[in-house]
């Protein structure tokens, strides 16, 4: 068997190429960024593991001896899985090692933006020491958090949150009541965003979720509310969130993920006053990132082994 390494933004391979060295796997790896990157790298491939490369029909009609994609992380929105399911390829995902790790960002980001931090830390360097200079506060003990996907992470983020809020709302169309914690409100999309001081995005990114925190529901947000986004970039409009936080409505927005990543240093949502950013990292902290890189390549290893892999997405023939 051999695999490619499609991309990765890690410091270096040496766990995969430990863990393939063992399971007796040929290992090549590349940085690929494109569909024909990826064909190119990788002749004589069964498997994939794939970080931001773009998967699809095209490769799996260039290459029909690969048999299984594997994703390092939770989100796999990089892959078309329709088109993997139509070519009888397997998907899978890493979807458990950093679920704490995102919940707290979130969290982090969340109270960050409500007790202003980042933005006094800006106003002190820039000279200027007064608890008024980032504008009127609330107490977050009051306060109402929303949380948009009920699953792994949301959980968690319901979980770790509800001592620092009076309330805990949450919608989740796709869970059952069974799946919502006792201290959790269930709530629709238009109540979520109508009663929420804080909303933290926690929906994957799919057809249904693209463009979704639109216009439609930011103007439901109560103004000096606040939005909080770990999940996909392409879940909020960007144009509708700067129109809301220029019209004040929103007293502030953070974001670990962007439409596209990197964004232009010039660009209006890197520029905004009131938007607080860090660098798609809220999976981040060095047993994450190991048990991440461990568990994305051990699926490869399974599926050589018993024919499926540990985390699966979609099953191949
Ligand atoms: P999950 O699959 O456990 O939970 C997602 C939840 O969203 C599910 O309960 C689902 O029913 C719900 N959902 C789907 N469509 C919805 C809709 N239209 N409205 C409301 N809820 C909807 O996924 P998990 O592990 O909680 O991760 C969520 C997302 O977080 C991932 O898909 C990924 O894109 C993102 N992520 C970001 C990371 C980062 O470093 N910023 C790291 C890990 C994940």
């Amino acid at each position: 068997m051999k695999i490619l390494i499609s991309d990765y933004d890690f410091p270096d391979i040496e766990l995969e190429q430990a863990l393939y060295r063992a399971a007796g796997i040929e290992m090549v790896a590349a940085q690929c960024r494109t569909e024909e990157d990826v064909i190119a790298a990788s002749a004589g491939c069964q498997g994939l593991l794939v970080q931001y490369a773009p998967i699809n029909a095209k490769v799996f009609k260039a290459r029909p001896e690969i048999r299984i994609v594997s994703r390092y992380g939770a989100g796999f929105d990089t892959v078309n899985t329709a088109d993997a399911k139509a070519h009888g390829v397997w998907v899978s995902n890493s979807p458990d090692y950093g679920v704490g790790e995102v919940a707290t960002h979130a969290l982090a980001m969340t109270l960050s933006l409500l007790r202003h931090i980042a933005f006094y830390d800006r106003d002190v360097k820039a000279g200027k020491w007064h608890f008024s200079t980032a504008g009127k506060m609330q107490r977050v003990g009051d306060m109402t958090v929303g949380i948009l996907g009920l699953g792994r992470i949301g959980k968690r983020m319901a979980h770790i949150s509800r001592n620092s809020f009076k309330r805990v709302i949450a919608c989740d169309p796709y869970i059952i009541d069974g799946d919502f914690p006792a201290y959790v409100e269930r709530v629709s999309k238009e109540e979520l965003f109508a009663q929420a001081d804080a909303i933290s995005l926690h929906v994957p990114l799919t057809d249904e979720t693209r463009g979704m925190v639109n216009a439609s529901v930011l103007d439901l947000m109560k103004p000096g509310s606040v939005l909080v986004n770990t999940a996909r970039g392409a879940v909020v409009n960007t144009n509708d969130l700067l129109a809301v936080l220029d019209s004040g409505r929103l007293d502030g927005a953070a974001l670990d993920v962007l439409p596209v990543e990197p964004p232009a240093a010039d660009s209006r949502i890197v520029q905004h006053p009131r938007v607080l950013l860090s660098p798609h990292a809220a999976f981040y902290s060095v047993v994450a990132e190991k048990e991440l890189r461990r568990k994305a390549a051990q699926n490869l290893v399974d599926w050589a082994r018993n024919g499926r892999p540990s985390y699966v997405v979609v099953s191949g023939k």
